[in-house]
């Protein structure tokens, strides 16, 4: 496939979840050197490029809900989506997962958005953790595990079906390693950027799955990839795969 260059006003459309979802459509969004490391000095901030800032803004305007984990909220300071989403009057909100609900009330999250932010977490959280997250204005969903298929029914039972998952490499692997990946939406700067960094997916060892190149951009040096699963992703197990792929550019 032959790379395009860069056009701002063919994103949203590149980029359209498949219509008439039946169940959630996991996309996952990442930014890497060319030699894989997901950060430099501990955040992803080093790796940007004015490319991937545009797609990193229309993938949220196009989501219903960006799903994050507690790791990355914390490293980034994370705060609310800004701009609505396309045809609507808010931002999507931000959904973090976290086995210790170990989030700072004053921090960003809480105090610079405009919805309030979904926390997911389950009874062995510190209730006192819980309870002063949910004050600061957070939605805290307690659930009875943190695993992909409980996170996506949370979702799926909100009505949140177009889910950005923008990391990080802890949250990823777990929904690599359960086979809940629809999409990898990659941005690769052009950064030997050697050291210590980890990698975009961390977790436990699973098969590898067959993905089929969507797309291509290059702006500058910089390469956005967009892979679909192959053959339709397993999880979750009870649900019948919808068979739609998004468009093909
Ligand atoms: N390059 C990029 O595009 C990009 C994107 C995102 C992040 N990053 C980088 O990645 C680094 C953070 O990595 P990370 O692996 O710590 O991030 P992470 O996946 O965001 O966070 C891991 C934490 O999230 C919670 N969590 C996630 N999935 C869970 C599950 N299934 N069950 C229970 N808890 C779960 C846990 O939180 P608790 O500890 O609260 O229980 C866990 O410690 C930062 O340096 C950040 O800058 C880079």
């Amino acid at each position: 496939m032959d790379g395009t260059t860069l056009d701002a006003a063919d994103l949203p459309g590149l980029y359209a979840y498949p219509e008439d979802l039946a169940r959630p459509w996991v996309r996952v969004n990442f930014v890497s050197s060319i030699d894989g490391a997901v950060s430099v000095d501990g955040v992803s901030g080093g790796l940007g490029s004015p490319a991937d800032e545009l797609l990193f803004g229309v993938l949220r305007r196009l989501a219903d809900v960006v799903l994050v984990g507690a790791g990355t909220v914390r490293a980034e300071d994370y705060r609310g989506a800004r701009k609505p989403g396309y045809g609507r009057d808010a931002p999507p909100p931000i959904a973090v997962v976290t086995g210790s609900a170990h989030l700072d009330p004053a921090s960003r999250l809480f105090t610079d958005t405009a919805v309030p932010p979904i926390v997911l977490t389950t009874a062995d959280a510190d209730p006192r953790r819980r309870q002063a997250i949910a004050a600061a204005g957070a939605d805290v969903a307690v659930l009875g595990d943190l695993a992909p298929a409980t996170l996506l029914a949370e979702l799926e039972r909100r009505g949140l079906r177009k889910v950005l998952c923008e990391g990080g490499p802890g949250l990823h692997g777990d929904l690599a390693s359960a086979d809940a990946v629809d999409e990898l939406c990659l941005t690769l700067a052009p950064l030997h950027a050697g050291g210590g960094s980890g990698r975009i997916a961390r977790g436990p060892d699973g098969p590898p799955r067959e993905m089929r190149l969507g797309s291509v951009i290059e702006d500058d040096g910089v390469l956005l990839l967009r892979y679909v699963r192959a053959r339709g992703r397993a999880l979750p197990a009870t649900s019948t795969d919808v068979g739609v792929d998004p468009p093909i550019g």
